[in-house]
Formats: C-alpha cells, sequence, structure tokens
C-alpha cells in the first residue's frame, strides 16, 4: 500500500527557537517513519517581508542543516527550497483566481504582521517631515520677513537656489518639488499599516495553499498559529474541485496536542516568534548553555508556588510544556517531579534538560558540508517537481488552460 504524504515547510527568516522544534520539527522527525515526508525550505515566503539577498541565500541553506541536524533524513523524507520548484509560484496564480478577497482579509496572522511591520520608524519619519516642513514655511514667510527667522531663511533660499542651479530649473519649480514632496509624504504617513504592506504578504496564505495541495498531500504537521491557513488551503481545494472536478486531495492538519503554541518566556500571552524584538522571549535553537540558563532564568513566572499545569497560570504551564516536550516524559511525570519544589529549582532544572536536548543538535549542524548539502536539496527539488507537475499538469487541463 503506498504510504500516506506529509508536507510542510519552515521560513528561511530569523533565528529558529525551540517553539519551532517542538511544535513542528519534532513531530516531522517522528512523522517521516510512517509517512512519505516533504519538507520544504520556504523561501519564497520570506520575501513577503523585506529581506537582504545575501542573508536570505545564507539562511535558507543553514536552514536545510537545521532540518538535518533535528534529524529529518533525506533518505527517508525529501527535503528542498521552494524556489527549486517553478510550479509553486505556477499554482499560486491560478488558486490567487479561486481564493476570494473578503476570506484573505479574515486571515489573522496578515493583521498582525502588517500592523508590526507596516509601520514607519517613526523617529525618522518625523525628523524628515520636520526639515520639509521649516524649509516649505519658510519660504512662505519670506514675505513677512520673521527676524528670528532670518538666517534660516536666508540659507534655505541659498540652498533652494543652488539646487535650481544644479537641476536647471527655476527656484519656484524647486519650491514646488519640496510643497509636492510635503504632500505626498504627508499621504503615506496616513495610509495604515496595512495598506503598506506588501500585496505578498496579503495572499501569502495562496501561496501555502499551493505548496500543500501540489503535493496531494494527506497530512500537515504544523504549529496552531497556521491553523487558519491551512483551513484556508482546503476550502480552496474543496472549492476548485467543485468547479473543475476532483483535482486535489483535502489535507488534514496535524496540530500537537503539547507544542502547538509555545509562548514567549516575556510574555506568556504572546507565542514564542521569530520576529519577536526581544530576544530573551525566545530560547534560539543554536543559543549557547549560558544563554539558554539566563533567559530561563528571567522567564517571567505566575503567582502562587505550585509547578502544575494551570489555564490560569500560563508563564509556568509553558515553561512546564517545555520541559515536558524536551524530557518525553508524562504530564504527570513532569508535575510529580517538582512536587514541593519551589521556581528556583524548577528552573535550573528545566535549563539542563534544555541544554541537553539542543547539545546533539547543536552538533549535528555543524557536519553538513556545503557539497553534501547541494546533493541533498538537488536530488528533493527533482523529486519535488516530478510530483509537482503531475498536479500542475491536471489543473491547467481542467481549466482549458495549454495545449
Ligand atoms: P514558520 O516558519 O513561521 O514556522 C515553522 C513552524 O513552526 C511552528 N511554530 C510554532 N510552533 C509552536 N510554538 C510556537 N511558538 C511556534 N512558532 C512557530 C509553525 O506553526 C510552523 O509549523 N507559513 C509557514 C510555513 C509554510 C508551511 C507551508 C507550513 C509555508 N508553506 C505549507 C506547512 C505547509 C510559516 O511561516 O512557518
Amino acid at each position: 500500500m503506498q504510504k500516506k504524504r506529509i508536507f510542510s515547510g519552515a521560513q528561511p527568516t530569523g533565528e529558529l527557537h525551540i517553539g519551532n522544534y517542538l511544535g513542528a520539527l519534532k513531530n516531522w522527525v517522528a512523522l517521516q517513519e510512517e509517512y512519505d515526508s516533504i519538507y520544504c525550505i520556504v523561501n519564497l515566503h520570506a520575501i513577503t517581508l523585506p529581506q537582504d539577498p545575501k542573508t536570505l541565500r545564507q539562511k535558507t541553506r543553514d536552514l536545510a542543516r537545521i532540518y538535518l541536524a533535528a534529524g529529518v533524513d533525506p533518505e527517508k523524507a525529501t527535503i528542498f527550497v521552494q524556489s527549486d520548484a517553478p510550479e509553486h509560484a505556477e499554482l499560486t496564480w491560478v488558486l490567487s483566481c479561486v481564493a476570494r478577497m473578503g476570506e484573505l482579509e479574515r486571515m489573522t496572522q496578515f493583521k498582525d504582521k502588517s500592523q508590526k511591520f507596516g509601520r514607519r520608524p517613526i523617529e525618522a519619519e518625523k525628523a524628515h517631515f520636520e526639515e520639509i516642513f521649516v524649509a516649505a514655511s519658510e519660504s512662505n514667510l519670506e514675505n513677512t520677513n520673521p527676524p528670528h527667522n532670518r538666517r534660516s531663511t536666508a540659507s534655505f533660499f541659498q540652498t533652494l537656489e543652488t539646487a535650481a542651479a544644479a537641476k536647471g530649473t527655476s527656484v519656484s519649480e524647486v519650491v514646488q518639488a519640496v510643497i509636492d514632496s510635503l504632500q505626498s509624504k504627508r499621504d503615506e504617513t496616513r495610509r495604515s499599516p496595512a495598506e503598506r504592506a506588501s500585496v505578498g504578504l496579503f495572499t501569502y496564505p495562496v501561496l501555502m495553499a499551493a505548496d500543500i495541495l501540489l503535493y496531494q498531500t494527506d497530512l500537515v504537521p504544523v504549529g496552531q498559529d497556521q491553523k487558519q491557513h491551512l483551513e484556508l488551503s482546503r476550502d480552496l481545494a474543496e472549492r476548485f474541485n467543485r468547479d473543475f472536478g476532483v483535482t486535489f486531495k483535502i489535507p488534514e492538519p496535524y496540530i500537537p496536542k503539547a507544542g502547538a503554541s509555545i509562548k514567549s518566556l516575556q510574555d506568556p500571552a504572546k507565542k514564542m516568534s521569530k520576529s519577536d524584538e526581544n530576544p530573551a522571549g525566545s530560547i534560539f535553537l543554536l543559543d549557547d548553555a549560558d544563554t539558554i540558563s539566563k533567559k530561563i532564568k528571567r522567564a517571567v513566572t505566575d503567582s502562587g508556588t505550585e509547578i502544575t499545569f494551570d489555564e490560569t497560570r500560563p508563564a509556568i504551564s509553558n515553561l512546564l510544556t517545555i520541559y515536558q516536550l524536551v524530557t518525553s516524559k508524562s504530564a504527570e511525570d513532569c508535575v510529580a517531579n517538582f512536587a514541593g519544589k519551589g521556581y528556583g529549582q524548577f528552573k535550573g532544572e528545566l535549563a539542563d534538560a534544555v541544554v541537553e536536548f539542543l547539545r546533539p543538535f547543536q552538533e549535528r549542524v555543524k557536519q553538513f558540508d556545503d557539497e553534501t548539502l547541494t546533493t541533498i536539496l538537488k536530488k528533493g527539488a527533482e523529486r519535488a517537481r516530478s510530483i509537482a507537475q503531475t498536479t500542475l499538469v491536471d489543473v491547467y487541463a481542467k481549466m482549458g488552460i495549454g495545449r
């Protein structure tokens, strides 16, 4: 019997943290034994936010190393880079014509990310504004000749004259350009952060649906934050199947009971996140032992003293969940282990357990040389493409596209 298929991926941005590991990677490794597993490095998702090209290229390969070091076995699973299979971008276009604006507008991750990244650096904006404001208003003040402004007004006109001479235009044209620039800056600042977000950030879930649906995926192991995107993938597949005939398998989410949403060590109301400005909130996979211990010691706790799983005490529950997952103990055993112990002792034991858990991973990460990596990724892309092409040919045929 053919094995059922898994597809999942992570973005090569920021530093991967223990939430990514416990919510996703750990399960990928466990599931590769039983499923035909395809794990993708989603570099096309990464560019929905600005990236430095050199860093992105490096991080793409680093992430492949992380998959391998976590235990994804290239003999059992397919590992590849998203952009090496152009079918992802092609199917995205098709599915963008199936998706509705309304359903994308409901995606909470777009709302969060566009708020967070669409904002401009306020201080720089203000300084720039003030500069133009002063310049523009001084040009009007020239006739009223306010004594306290005389010198700066004179030097301002000097600047205008120099600019006009350099451009070969009149001073009044330069003044007009200053005023236009002021106006457009004002308009831009008035726009909401969401309006300044890239279109790609908005249509990101469609690319994710294409990733999954191209491979006739049965199961998608992800953390809780991707649940809504997965539901969209299912909706798009169902809609396409209804309109054009059965083409896509409807994928099921695989969201672990424990570890689906590891929280920030500094604020248990927020998930641990690669893009958190405060590094103290996350344990990064490549943090050294000392850094890990410090971050855990400084982690916020709740009132009370007991170390138990308790929804009303999210900070301790989160730390205990991390402990449970890195030690692979049952929830009961974890609670029993800390009965009667204080927070200090708990944090010490947790830090040791996390360090031990990450040690073999951190050693393996350095083992994969460039050549080995290139071979694995090339082989992975070939296999991925052979599956993806079959789906895409079927999609186009059903829609009346192509020969
Ligand atoms: P990304 O790169 O943000 O995260 C990779 C995986 O880690 C999970 N995760 C977490 N799990 C538990 N606790 C946390 N604090 C935590 N933070 C992140 C994520 O849920 C994810 O499983 N859009 C995806 C990548 C993607 C994808 C796909 C996934 C693109 N196409 C197709 C599955 C199938 C993302 O940005 O993941």
